[in-house]
């Protein structure tokens, strides 16, 4: 009989997988993501989402979809489409307002389901947007799924950064190629005259920690009202203003993250 973990396996369809991360909750991870996989789409890649976030899925508001996923002939559950980008998500799958109120093992189970049972249909990139923490789902992400890199999400506050120092951690120790670090709400720049505010702290705060543990800085992405309304209303910035600066931000991570991963 083998023992030990379980082996790493591929995502059956997927050339490459990549996880949005961090230990901190609500520091933006979806929004990033989904704006990443939405730039990865209008490069012409074939591209889809896994919302990982069994508990507080947020991809069918930012992506504005619902209803139950059909199955395939082989039983697969089939990914719902917008503007270009296949997704799958937990909130398919029970009603918008009802809690998941499950222990460790449902959790597990619906994780296994969402990794290995969408028939995909062949992509050259799938995001993963990870919840918050360091906990079951990130391990068994880590464990179980060849990831072609990681993502780091923090806002330039310590608060945020310490547990970001946590994810960075717990990818190197199961050996995760780090991508880099994405410094979101890095500033608040004024919609009225463009000055920019540093709200959550010094951007010198994000590059030591860079320095530190040897870490890229993707890119750094403002605090700005409109990303926070665009996600709302289920348009994110890169579809909904694509000509704006945030849009290129975002374009711009996703130009370097394709190339770190060889898309
Ligand atoms: N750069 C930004 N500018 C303005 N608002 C933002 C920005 N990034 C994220 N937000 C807003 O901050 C809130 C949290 O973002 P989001 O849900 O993406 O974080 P998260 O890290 O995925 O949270 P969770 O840990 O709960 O999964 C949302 O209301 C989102 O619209
Ligand atoms: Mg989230």
């Amino acid at each position: 009989m083998q023992r030990g973990l379980p082996q790493k396996r591929g995502i059956r369809d997927v050339r490459k997988v990549v996880a949005v991360s961090s230990a901190k909750g609500g520091v933006g991870k979806s929004t990033i993501a989904v704006n990443l996989a939405l730039s990865f789409a209008r490069n012409g890649h074939r591209t889809g989402i896994l919302d990982a976030d069994i508990f507080g899925p947020s991809i069918p508001t930012l992506l504005n979809l619902s209803g139950e996923p059909r199955l395939s002939s082989n039983n697969q559950l089939v990914p719902l489409s917008n503007y270009g980008v296949k997704s799958m998500s937990m909130g398919y799958l029970i009603p918008e307002a009802s809690p998941v109120a499950w222990r460790g093992l449902m959790v597990m189970k619906a994780l296994q389901q969402l990794l290995h049972e969408v028939d995909w249909g062949g992509l050259d990139i799938l995001v993963l947007d990870l919840p918050p923490g360091t906990g079951d789902v990130q391990l068994t992400i880590t464990q179980q799924v060849n990831l072609d890199g990681a993502i780091i999400i923090s806002t330039p506050q310590d608060l945020s950064l310490k547990d970001a120092i946590k994810g960075v951690n717990l990818f190197q120790k199961v050996s995760v190629p780090l991508l880099g670090l994405v410094s979101n709400m890095s500033a608040f720049i004024c919609p009225a005259c463009s000055s920019s505010h540093p709200i959550f702290g010094s951007p010198a705060h994000i590059s030591e920690m860079c320095r530190e543990h040897q870490l890229r800085l993707l890119g750094e992405i403002p605090l700005h009202p409109s990303i926070c309304e665009d996600a709302d209303r289920g348009k994110p910035t890169v579809v909904a203003e694509p000509e704006s600066e945030r849009a290129k931000k975002f374009e711009e991570i996703a130009t370097a993250v394709g190339k770190l991963v060889g898309l």
